[in-house]
């Protein structure tokens, strides 16, 4: 570990406190121990004064461990809590999770999974992202029903513009019903909600140390799992999540849907870019020129709104060129049907640009990054 560590121990069962000491005295170089007690209340003043990096929290009660993790993180919000506890119950392990701690030990604690947490805690201390002025773009791929292919192309649209070590965040405002985590076979232990729930304590470490970085490349923060979580996320929330975003990332891509309000008009307030995904059929025509005339009357019209037609058939009855006639704008991409390859790499959980590079559609999604880099 190199960083330089202040940890504080709160934790009324000594032999827990003794074994997470004396596993930090092999440490002694890089960490400072700033106070072990044995309750929160105790040492709530010393852990404000001293700023530590890591708290070791003893949780005998969830509830209280709840409680406890919430005071400390609003005290302290540059500080990794870790539970310890006795509780082996999953509901009680993500309570205390989405109360904000990082990281969970059961007792009795395994000095090599307290290492490896403090480890995971000092990454985050020292890969300390970058926060640079405002200067990411933010291109949300929306459709108002759904259906269209709006999570295809997000996931894919980031792992192009991935390529090449491009940093990218891939979000899953479909706050209802994301399917990214599925997209991609991931299972995250963090979520949104994990941000929003902790909201008061948000920066740029504690952003990157809930997002996940896929294979593909991009690093992801999916929707919450809770129904209620997500039920709770407000507009203002959101805005601050985009615009913190913003200034970690190059790209910032959004896979949204649902009706024309709340958080999603925070989402379009602060995209640079919106890509409405349609199909060439005449009822989703009909719903995407009201979707497009009552975004243009809310402000969000113009250059920053384009079209993107999904499962494009060269031969259909409705062709692009009619398609721009009744919408009164331009096809910005098409991108062909190819249903094979699609629900291949669905199954897969790896985007078609990675997984099949030469399919048509990886092809189109390939040109789409072009367009939206140039
Ligand atoms: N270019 C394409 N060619 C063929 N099939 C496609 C294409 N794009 C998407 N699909 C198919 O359409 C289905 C829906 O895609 P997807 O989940 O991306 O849409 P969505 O708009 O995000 O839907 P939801 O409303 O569920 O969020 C997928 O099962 C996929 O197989
Ligand atoms: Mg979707």
């Amino acid at each position: 570990m190199t960083a330089q560590f202040s940890i504080v121990i709160i934790d009324q069962n000594k032999v827990s406190r003794e074994s997470i000491l004396s596993t930090l005295r092999g440490y002694s170089d890089s960490i400072t121990l700033a106070g072990s007690v044995e309750h929160f209340t105790s040492n709530a003043s010393a852990a404000q004064t001293q700023a530590p990096n890591v708290v070791f929290l003893g949780v005998e009660n969830v509830q209280q461990g709840i409680e406890d993790i919430r005071a400390l993180t609003a005290r302290c919000p540059r500080a990794s809590v870790i539970a310890c506890s006795s509780e082996k119950n999953v509901e009680g392990f993500l309570a205390l999770m989405r109360a904000g701690a990082v990281e969970y030990l059961l007792r009795p604690v395994d000095q090599d999974e307290l290492k490896q947490s403090l480890l995971k805690a000092s990454r985050f201390l020292s890969a300390a992202p970058e926060v640079a002025a405002p200067s990411g773009e933010i291109i949300t791929l929306y459709n108002p029903i759904g259906g269209m292919g709006t999570t295809t192309i997000a996931v894919n649209l980031a792992a192009a513009l991935a390529d090449g070590g491009t940093k990218v965040a891939l979000v899953d405002l479909n706050l209802e019903a994301g399917d990214v985590n599925t997209f991609l076979n991931v299972n995250p232990t963090y979520t949104l909600g994990s941000v929003t729930t902790n909201i008061e304590r948000l920066d740029a470490n504690f952003l990157m140390s809930v997002m996940t970085r896929h294979s593909s490349g991009p690093y992801i923060l999916t929707e919450p799992l809770d129904v209620d979580e997500a039920v709770s996320i407000t507009p203002e929330q959101v805005q601050r999540v985009m615009e913190l975003l913003r200034r970690i990332f190059r790209y910032v891509i959004v896979d949204c849907v649902g009706q024309l309000g709340g958080c999603n008009l925070s989402i379009f307030r602060s995209s640079n870019l919106v890509l409405f995904t349609t199909t060439l059929s005449l009822p989703t025509l009909k719903n995407t020129k009201r979707y497009l005339s009552a975004m243009a009357a809310k402000g969000f019209g113009g250059d920053r709104v384009k079209l993107v037609v999904n499962r494009h058939l060269p031969k259909s009855d409705i062709q692009l060129k009619d398609a721009e006639k009744v919408l009164g704008m331009q096809v910005y991409q098409a991108i062909p049907n190819e249903y094979a390859d699609v629900v291949a790499s669905i199954n897969k959980g790896m985007p078609l640009v990675k997984l099949l590079p030469r399919s048509p559609v990886s092809k189109a999604i390939q040109s789409l990054a072009e367009r939206v880099k140039g």
